[in-house]
C-alpha cells in the first residue's frame, strides 16, 4: 500500500473531535404502520430501518446542531469562543435566511467564528468537510466546525409511504484542525455533481421558482419527492465509482481500508456498494436501523457510532462516501487521528 500524498502546502487538516445528537422522540416502524399502509417487514427488508428519531414541534435544525456542536467541543476540551468558522450542511435550515450557521454561532456562543450554510443534500457533510479543510490548509483558520444537521420530519409527507418511512432527524459535528507533525489527516477526495438528477429527488416549492401559495400547499409540493428506484440505481453505481477512483489514485484497494463510513440511505445500497469495493461488511459502519436517513447528518452520526462501538482508532485508514439529491456524490479518504 502506498498513499500518494500529493505535494501541497505544509499544513494538512485533520478531524480532531466528533459529537452527535438525535432528538429523544422515537418514530418506530410500528408507529408508521398506524399512519400509512406499510409494515415493519417491508421497511426492514427494503431499507434496513427499524426506527428513527424525530423532533417535537418547535425544535429546529439549529437546536440539534448546537447540541452536537457542544458535545464535539467538550470531547476536544475547547470553548466555543476558540472557533474560527462554522459550516452547517443542511437542506432543512431553520429559515431560508439568515443561515443556520449564524443561528448556531449565536446559540453556541462562538463570537469569533464566521460561517455559512452549504446545500448539497446528503453529500452536504462531505462537501463542507472539504471546504473546511481548505480553510485549514490555507493557514487562514485553525479551528473549523463542520456540522451536518437536518430535521427531515419538517419536509416529509407523512401520508406518502414511499418516503415517510425513510427519513429521521439528527445532527453530527466534527472539528477540523491542523495536523501535528507526523499526522496525515484528510488525504484525498473526489466530488461530482450530476444536475440531470434534480427531477428525481427534490422539494419542488418554497424557493424562488414556486414560492409558497395555497396552490403549492394543496399540491403537497413543500415535501420531499423522490423516484426511489431511479435514485437507488445511480446511488450504488456512483458511490462505488467515485470511491474506486479515490482508491486507485492512492494505489490502495478496499481491502486496505480499516473502516468504511457511507451515507445511510438504505442498507441494501450500503451492502451493494461495499460488495463492489470488496469491503467486508464487518468494516462497514451501518446504523441506519436506529436513525433512518438523516440526510447531511448520516456520516458524522455514523462516525460517532464507530467511536462508541470501538470500531475506529487512531491511525486507521477510513473512507467516507455519500450520494444525495442534486445528484451530489462525494468520496473522501482520511487517516483517523484521535
Ligand atoms: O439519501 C438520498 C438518496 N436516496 C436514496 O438513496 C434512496 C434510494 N431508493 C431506495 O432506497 C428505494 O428505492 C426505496 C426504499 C425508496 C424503495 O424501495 P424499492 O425496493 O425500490 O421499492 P419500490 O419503490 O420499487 O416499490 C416496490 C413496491 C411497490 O408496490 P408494487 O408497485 O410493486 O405493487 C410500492 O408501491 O413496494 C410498494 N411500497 C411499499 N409497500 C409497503 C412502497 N413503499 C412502501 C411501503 N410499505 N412503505
Amino acid at each position: 500500500m502506498s498513499l500518494s500524498l500529493k505535494p501541497r502546502n505544509s499544513v494538512r487538516a485533520k478531524i480532531s473531535a466528533v459529537g452527535a445528537y438525535v432528538p429523544p422522540r422515537l418514530l418506530t416502524n410500528a408507529d408508521l404502520e398506524k399512519m400509512v399502509e406499510t409494515n415493519d417487514e417491508w421497511i426492514q427488508t427494503r431499507t434496513g430501518i427499524r426506527e428513527r428519531h424525530i423532533v417535537e414541534p418547535g425544535t429546529a435544525t439549529s437546536d440539534l446542531a448546537v447540541e452536537a456542536a457542544r458535545i464535539c467541543l467538550a470531547n476536544r476540551g475547547i470553548h466555543p469562543s476558540e472557533l474560527d468558522a462554522i459550516i452547517v450542511a443542511t437542506v432543512t435550515p431553520d429559515m431560508l435566511f439568515p443561515a443556520t450557521a449564524c443561528i448556531v454561532q449565536a446559540k453556541l456562543g462562538a463570537p469569533n467564528a464566521w460561517g455559512f450554510d452549504l446545500s448539497a443534500a446528503c453529500s452536504g457533510y462531505l462537501y463542507a468537510l472539504q471546504i473546511g479543510a481548505k480553510l485549514i490548509e490555507s493557514g487562514a483558520q485553525k479551528k473549523v466546525l463542520i456540522i451536518g444537521a437536518d430535521v427531515m420530519s419538517s419536509i416529509v409527507d407523512y401520508t406518502d409511504r414511499s418516503t415517510c418511512i425513510l427519513f429521521g432527524d439528527g445532527a453530527g459535528a466534527t472539528l477540523l484542525e491542523p495536523c501535528e507533525p507526523g499526522e496525515i489527516g484528510l488525504i484525498d477526495y473526489v466530488h461530482e455533481v450530476d444536475g440531470t438528477g434534480a427531477a428525481s429527488l427534490n422539494m419542488p416549492a418554497g424557493g424562488s421558482l414556486h414560492p409558497a401559495t395555497h396552490a403549492t400547499i394543496d399540491a403537497r409540493q413543500h415535501y420531499v419527492h423522490q423516484d426511489g428506484g431511479s435514485v437507488y440505481k445511480v446511488a450504488v453505481r456512483k458511490m462505488a465509482e467515485l470511491t474506486e477512483c479515490v482508491l486507485k489514485r492512492n494505489d490502495i484497494t478496499g481491502a486496505d481500508l480499516d473502516c468504511f463510513i457511507p451515507h445511510q440511505a438504505n442498507r441494501r445500497i450500503i451492502e451493494a456498494t461495499a460488495d463492489r469495493l470488496g469491503m467486508p461488511l464487518e468494516r462497514v459502519v451501518i446504523n441506519i436501523d436506529r436513525y433512518g436517513n438523516t440526510t447531511a447528518a448520516t456520516i458524522p452520526l455514523a462516525m460517532d457510532t464507530a467511536i462508541k462501538e470501538n470500531r475506529i482508532k487512531k491511525g486507521d485508514l477510513v473512507m467516507l462516501a455519500s450520494f444525495g439529491g442534486g445528484y451530489t456524490i462525494g468520496s473522501t479518504l482520511l487517516r483517523w487521528e484521535f
